[in-house]
């Protein structure tokens, strides 16, 4: 990257672009999936206390240290202590592992609003199309290979300022359809208002500390934090705006429209199955099993339908382009090959690295169990509960006692009074490395099935 680094222009731009990369298929399909698995009201309370605890500081923290640094993740480590260069590089490695995957879902969206395009609206709704779909090998892969290769396109053309435009206005659109969608559902399907309490009452009898360890993966995922995406972003931020500030407004917002799809989606499951928990525990394919049969009950569904799926496949693809973009800038930095050559290279190791979670659905594949998960499981867990807590686990540990939680104090306090410094120094110091540890090691326990919890 060269020295010389664009920033933001005012106020709004520099949360309007970080909200933008933060909210994708992260808020839409991952977060309700989740909550429904987790206890309902349990995970939600969960996740909404670390997000304002450690979530808040941490990205706070990365933000300060991309903004004093002006460097990229690698680069802002190395500078402030050699020691702690390899934590950039393993955040760096993130966006590598979770690009594939993350397309692979992609297509999913893809076939999706082709289907309901296509008039495939009545069969999508049926119980079992999404199970046999992505169990059929051909199909599922094509479509991983349109999606990623659209995003490839984009960034090897350079054309993701108007597609970041087109989703602006999206955005706001795609909110007033979910809370459309909400209210009907609330509104016409028996038992969803008992959807809606299991959605936001907690019950402490389904509290485990794989609750924790899932809200934990879902933060560091939502917020595109312990990748180095926030690090990048704070050092195109300008000293004049409120790193304070912008992180509540970026955390409302994305936590906003990670509730506000679990509200659509979990009572409709609930009322849907009355209750049944293994309906509720589905996973991954929560999103794909339930809209279609919602949208199967709204008088104009279809074209709905194909709205809907429309604006989710611009919010993976802002996504997916900001991931590529990431691993392109990094591998540019190192490497002295043109753009055009590296989008290549990048787009063809990512198709190779999608291939086993998409594939590993089909019946040919479907015995290859890595940890007892199937292969799209398995890498979403090696990103989300492995890597990152390790990552975050050493950013911690750096900013509370090499580089002192001072340093980024006074970053912020550039730019006004830091009025949660206290909660920052003591979540940073003490709370949040602890957390993350006992985080990791429980995940790593229950993976290899040495404690079930
Ligand atoms: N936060 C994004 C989402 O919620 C996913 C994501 C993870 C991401 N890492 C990223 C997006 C890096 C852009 C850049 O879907």
């Amino acid at each position: 990257m060269s020295n010389e680094r664009s920033s933001f222009t005012g106020k709004i731009g520099f949360v309007l672009a970080a909200a933008g990369s933060a909210v994708g298929l992260g808020n839409i399909w991952r977060f309700p999936y989740l909550a429904a698995r987790y206890g309902g009201g349990m995970f939600l309370l969960v996740y909404v206390i670390l997000s304002v605890t450690f979530g808040f500081s941490l990205m706070v923290a990365e933000i300060a240290l991309g903004r004093k640094t002006q460097q990229s993740p690698i680069g802002a480590f190395r500078s402030l202590d050699k020691r702690f260069s390899f934590v950039g590089l393993l955040a760096s490695l993130v966006p590598v592992i979770i690009l594939p995957y993350y397309s692979v879902i992609g297509g999913w969206v893809l076939k999706y609003f082709v289907g309901f395009m296509t008039g495939e609206a009545g069969s999508m709704a049926e119980s079992t199309y999404f199970n046999d779909y992505i169990a059929g090998a051909g199909q599922p892969l094509l479509w991983f290979a349109v999606f990623i290769g659209i995003t490839a396109l984009i960034v090897l053309f350079g054309v993701q300022k108007g597609i970041e435009k087109v989703s602006k206005v999206m955005m706001p659109a795609l909110v007033v359809l979910m809370l459309f969608i909400v209210i009907y559902t609330i509104a016409t399907m028996d038992g969803a208002w008992d959807g809606v309490l299991y959605y936001i009452t907690p019950d402490f009898s389904h509290f485990s500390i794989m609750t924790v360890v899932a809200a934990m993966g879902q933060l560091f995922y939502s917020m595109s934090l312990a990748m180095g995406i926030m690090i990048t972003f704070g050092s195109y931020m300008k000293k004049d705006i409120s790193i304070e500030k912008s992180t509540h407004q970026i955390e409302i917002f994305d936590t906003g429209i990670a509730f506000l799809a679990g509200l659509m989606i979990v009572p409709a499951v609930y009322a849907f199955s009355g209750g049944d928990a293994s309906a509720l525990k589905q996973g991954p394919g929560l999103m794909f099993v339930t809209l279609p049969k919602i949208f199967e009950t709204i008088p104009g569904g279809t074209v709905l339908g194909a709205v809907f799926f429309f604006m989710v496949l611009l919010a993976a693809l802002t996504s997916g382009i900001s991931l590529m973009e990431t691993i392109v800038s990094t591998v540019m930095d190192k490497v002295k090959i043109g753009r055009k050559t590296c989008c290549l290279i990048v787009l063809g190791f990512s198709f190779l690295l999608g291939l086993p979670s998409s594939l590993g659905f089909s019946q040919a594949w479907s015995w290859v169990r890595p940890l007892g998960m199937n292969m799209l499981d398995f890498f979403d867990f090696v990103s989300n509960n492995l890597i990152m807590p390790v990552v975050a686990f050493f950013t911690c540990l750096f900013i509370g006692y090499f580089l002192k939680p001072k340093t980024l104090i006074e970053e912020l306090e550039v730019s006004g009074p830091f009025r949660a410094k206290g909660l920052f120094s003591v979540m940073i110091r003490y709370v949040a490395p602890l957390c993350v540890l006992l985080i990791l090691v429980s995940s790593v326990l229950n993976a290899f099935g040495v404690i079930v919890i």
